[in-house]
């Protein structure tokens, strides 16, 4: 079984695993040069030759103990009849959904949108080398909604919230949309080749009580439900990004097999919830831009904490484009106690 898989189902390793999220992305040349190329972004993710070529260049280049599928969650929304653009130096841009809208939307015919996405999938798993783990992935139903109600990414996603106080029938509507695409969507990625999922909840940690449980924890268990339902022994990495104190009973209630870690939780909580079954995360991305010393013992305080428990090694967030190549060397090269 490839190494992170091992991790998951429980096992402990003096050297953990180690990928990054946003592995593929800006901070790499042959990337930058790859999405010149293609156009648009959105070119890039529904091309599987480009969308399998950008994937493995950071395998290529540092051998990662795994790979992630290169897709964005916000082609679910766009799956499902959306206007989406991805702006240089903006970010993503959605028309913000109305409550008509959200009343005559439905899954019908989206798998078929996302075709090139399972066929780079099936691809991905021929050409990654045998012992690299291949994650797919998909956001969780209130990230994605709070895309598709502010129509872009806001300091702390207020018209989503907002909107879910005022109309909270008409969310739920959204959010079971999006619950039973994810599911569809998850399920096809792993028949396709994929080999555990990723879940991520960037904006979990803007909602508390029950607000989190209602629209974090709910749709997420659902998910990993219905995914098992169809496949058992299906692999689910959930991040509930920022989540705090609220990472207690998280793993539980949704039934996930790792819990995502962001970088502001202390060590000690993070060994505590290490208890319950795999981690990953925690390393502050801000230290591979800085290297030298702030990077070095950012890792050795995880390693030193963690290594007896399940953990895959990973950052807190999504690498940055100005994380220098030769600090993400020295990062592997002290995991893997080069
Ligand atoms: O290696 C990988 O992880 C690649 C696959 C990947 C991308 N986005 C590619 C991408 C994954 C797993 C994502 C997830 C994603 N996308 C999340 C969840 C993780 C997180 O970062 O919180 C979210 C919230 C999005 C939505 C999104 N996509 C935003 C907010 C942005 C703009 C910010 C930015 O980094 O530019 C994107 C664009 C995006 N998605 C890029 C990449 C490589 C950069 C676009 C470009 O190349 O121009």
């Amino acid at each position: 079984m490839r190494k992170l898989m091992k991790v998951l189902d429980g096992e402990t390793f003096d050297i953990p695993p180690i990928w990054l999220m946003r592995q593929a992305g800006r901070y790499l040349p042959e990337y930058r040069e790859t999405r010149k190329q293609a156009g648009g972004f959105l070119d890039l993710c529904y091309n599987p030759d480009l969308a399998v070529e950008v994937t493995l260049q950071p395998i290529r280049r540092f051998g990662f103990d795994a790979s992630i599928l290169f897709s964005d969650i916000l082609v679910i929304p766009h799956a499902l009849g959306r206007n989406l653009d991805f702006r240089e130096g903006e970010g993503p841009v959605l028309d913000p959904i109305t409550i008509e809208e959200i009343n005559a939307l439905n899954s019908d015919g989206f798998l078929d949108h996302l075709s090139p996405v399972f066929e780079t999938v099936g691809r991905l798993r021929e050409e990654l080398p045998s012992e690299t783990t291949l994650i797919g992935f998909c956001g969780a139903p209130w990230t994605v909604a709070t895309y598709m109600i502010a129509g872009r990414g806001t300091p702390d996603q207020a018209p989503a919230r907002l909107f879910a106080h005022q109309h909270p029938e008409i969310f739920q509507n959204l959010i079971n949309i999006l619950v039973e695409a994810s599911t569809k969507y998850l399920i096809k990625q792993l028949k396709s080749g994929a080999d555990c999922v990723q879940i991520f909840d960037s904006w979990a940690g803007i909602l508390g009580g029950d607000q989190f449980e209602r629209w974090c924890v709910e749709p997420m268990a659902k998910i990993v439900e219905n995914v098992r339902s169809e496949i058992p022994d299906a692999k689910i990495i959930g991040f509930p990004k920022g989540a705090g104190a609220q990472n207690f009973g998280y793993r539980e209630k949704t039934g996930i097999d790792c819990l995502g870690l962001d970088w502001s939780v202390p060590l000690d909580q993070a060994k505590k919830l290490q208890e319950e079954g795999a981690i990953q995360g925690l390393l502050d991305p801000l230290r591979v831009i800085a290297g030298g010393k702030a990077l070095d013992e950012g890792v050795d305080q995880i390693m030193e904490h963690l290594t007896d428990g399940p953990l895959v090694f990973n950052l807190g967030h999504g690498i940055t484009p100005q994380a220098p190549i030769e600090h993400v060397e020295q990062l592997i090269s002290r995991v893997r106690g080069g």
